[in-house]
């Protein structure tokens, strides 16, 4: 079975932003990567609002029939909202203020008081909980411990190693094949403990083969180069050429 692709639109939003005007459409964007066959809607609904915003979500609530999926940070003014719009899932992420992107996982081990009531609120309204974290046996058994029921792998520093000249020669490869092999690892683990497996970060239509052969990866997040692409050949377009890239792999 191949792995479950939802597009993250959060540039969508960015570009929209960059004018505060009314387009182009999140929900327009949204509509079109369902009608191309997509499994879900991914926003990143950030502390600084810089691309999705709150307005977004409801709107997103009412018009996503697939399956809508916000990542947020853990704090309470995210969780009321999550509470109020009920998504399908919320992926928990790190967030730092002035970071371009997000950097790396969320340390559930090194707060798990406040990642575990997040976890205990969204259960309670029936939201999948699910962790962003790096491929680390100790965040992923964590993650099991306080109650999670899916953990994203971030695929950030595998991206980082294949990036460029750096994915083909010398020291790109060795440790993208490296980076590989933690997330092969920490898939087998989080499965075995009876988790869900997603995967994001990063990933493009080159570097996303590699990771979809590991089996226990059963969702894939992925926004900035589907966007990018999309740009030039239409986002329909641009979605059906990775989830061909995920099913080759
Ligand atoms: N998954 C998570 C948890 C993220 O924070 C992001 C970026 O918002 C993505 C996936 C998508 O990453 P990219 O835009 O690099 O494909």
């Amino acid at each position: 079975m191949t792995a479950r692709l939802n597009v993250n639109i959060d540039h969508v939003a960015t570009v929209r932003q960059a004018r505060r005007a009314p387009e182009p459409s999140v929900i327009a964007a949204a509509m079109a990567c369902e009608q191309a066959g997509v499994d879900g809607i991914t926003v990143h609904l950030r502390g600084d609002r810089r691309h999705i915003q709150d307005l977004d979500i409801r709107l997103l609530r009412d018009s996503v029939t697939t399956y809508l999926n916000v990542e947020m940070a853990a704090t309470d003014e995210m969780l009321d909202i999550a509470l109020q719009a009920q998504p399908d899932a919320v992926t928990l992420v790190a967030e730092r203020p002035n970071e371009i992107t997000t950097e790396g996982g969320l340390d559930a081990k090194g707060n798990v008081a406040v990642v575990s009531v997040a976890v205990d609120r969204l259960r309670e309204a029936n939201i999948l909980a699910s962790l962003f974290i790096d491929p680390d046996p100790g965040q992923i058994e964590v993650a099991q411990r306080i109650g999670a029921q899916q953990v994203e792998l971030c695929t950030a520093a595998y991206a980082e190693a294949t990036l460029g000249a750096r994915g083909i020669h010398g020291e790109g490869a060795t440790r993208a094949a490296q980076e590989l092999q933690r997330l092969r690892e920490g898939a087998e683990l989080a499965m075995r403990l009876g988790l869900n497996v997603a995967a994001g970060h990063g990933l493009t239509y080159r570097n996303v083969g590699a990771v979809a052969k590991i089996k226990e990866i059963t969702e894939f997040n992925i926004g900035h180069n589907i966007i990018s692409r999309a740009i030039f050949v239409g986002l329909q377009k641009a979605v059906r050429e990775m989830r061909a890239a995920i099913n080759k792999g």
